[in-house]
């Protein structure tokens, strides 16, 4: 039996990785440690709700004492931090709420384990922690010259990727922030020999996503017959992951990733914004049959500031070292999120009228 302390684990990433591995593994116990920020949201672990392997644990991860108890109650042999601040607009409206969470937060996270598995002989015993970070600490690509049409490069063999040496160059806040916190991984791995590991994904999309982000905010938008607001020109690009491919990595790199290592994970989804957009508004016609959801409902609005125009990843490392890749194609993925979403209109409409906070406040007393 195995225990794992899954941080941000009511965000959409982590929610699906806490399914993942209660679906996987009979002998798992996981622990959900989860501050419910907007982004936080039970109603996505609703199927695991009365699963006995499965506690969930309303607190902060800036809160030592909270950190600590959690460790000393439930002794986890793995923990898995996803908990952050994620949305790029954000950081750039309001930069100290990601400077708290995202690097505080981590340096906390970190003291709390370090302190709880010291055997007093230098070492750590088994337990491993995994810190989920982001392509985005690389900061940004080239857009190659000859493009296909949905934006994927026309000769793949012949351009830049992000490698796990790629040196970190990040531009938002929240790069900045994930950025940071990676370095504070590495140096307590470095000083200490705390055992720690990090992996750096690209763009993931699937179910359970905020409507904030890109593809959830088009799908939410097209079904409201509202306007789809793409920035700049359109032509940047993302690495897009497909939410299940990501679960499976992270379980992967947390029991058999080398500690002190960075670990991509992505590759070879490349899509321009604009190619997401056109395919979601032909899609949900085609299946609606609503006939008014088309190209007219794009608007091309001002861009976002310091724009990142490409990611790209290398997936070789953990190919080779791990035997991952990225099983979904982006048409596959992106037909099964579309449906997802429309087989789920409650879910979206909870999270888009504030049902769950509300939830939330009486549960919890958070507003
Ligand atoms: P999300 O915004 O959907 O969820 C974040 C979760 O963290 C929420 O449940 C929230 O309540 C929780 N949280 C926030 N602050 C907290 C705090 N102080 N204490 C405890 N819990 C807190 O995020 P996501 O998209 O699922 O991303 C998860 C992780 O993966 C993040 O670290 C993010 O940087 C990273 N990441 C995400 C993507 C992506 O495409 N979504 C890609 C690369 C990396
Ligand atoms: O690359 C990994 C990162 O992917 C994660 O670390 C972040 O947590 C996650 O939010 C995501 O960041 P992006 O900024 O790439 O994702 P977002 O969905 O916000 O935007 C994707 C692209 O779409 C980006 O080029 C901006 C553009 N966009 C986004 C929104 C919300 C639009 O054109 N219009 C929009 O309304």
């Amino acid at each position: 039996m195995k225990t794992y302390l899954v941080t941000g684990g009511a965000g959409f990433i982590g929610s699906n990785f806490i399914l993942y591995m209660l679906r996987k593994y009979n002998d798992v116990e996981i622990v959900n440690y989860d501050a419910l920020t907007y982004a936080g949201n039970l109603e996505n672990l609703a199927a695991a709700e009365n699963d006995p392997r499965y506690v969930f644990v309303n607190a902060d991860i800036r809160d030592s004492e909270s950190v600590a108890g959690a460790l000393v109650a439930h002794q986890p042999d793995y923990v898995i931090n996803f908990a952050a601040e994620s949305h790029v607009d954000r950081s750039i409206d309001s930069p100290g709420i990601f400077a708290d969470t995202n690097v505080m937060g981590t340096v906390n996270m970190l003291n709390s384990c370090r302190a709880a598995w010291d055997d007093g002989k230098g070492g750590f015993g088994s337990h491993r922690y995994l810190q989920v970070s982001t392509d985005e600490v690389y900061g940004s690509l080239e857009i190659p010259h000859n493009l296909c049409a949905d934006g994927s490069p026309r000769h793949p063999d012949r351009i830049e990727y992000f490698k796990e040496t790629t040196p970190l160059n990040p531009h938002s806040p929240y790069s900045a922030s994930k950025a940071s916190a990676d370095l504070f991984v590495k140096a307590y791995h470095d000083t200490y020999g705390f055992p720690a590991l990090i992996s750096r994904c690209s763009n993931n999309y699937g179910p359970y996503q905020f409507p904030e982000k890109l593809i959830p905010l088009m799908i939410h938008n097209a079904l409201q017959h509202k306007t789809l607001p793409v920035y700049g020109d359109g032509m940047n690009v993302r690495d897009w992951l497909y939410v299940e491919d990501h679960c499976r990595a992270i379980d992967l790199i947390a029991t058999d990733g080398r500690l002190g290592e960075v670990y991509n994970v992505g590759g070879h989804n490349e899509r321009t914004n604009i190619y997401i957009v056109k395919t979601i508004l032909k899609k949900i016609a085609e299946t609606t049959g609503d006939k008014t959801i088309d190209e007219r409902l794009i608007a091309y609005v001002t861009d976002r500031k310091g724009h990142d125009r490409r990611y790209g990843m290398a997936p070789d490392k953990i190919k080779t070292e791990l035997g991952w890749y990225p099983k979904t194609p982006f048409e596959e993925g992106i037909i099964k999120t579309i449906d997802w979403y429309l087989d789920n209109p409650e879910w979206i409409r909870h999270v888009t009228s504030g049902i769950y906070q509300q939830y939330y406040e009486k549960m919890y007393g958070q507003d």
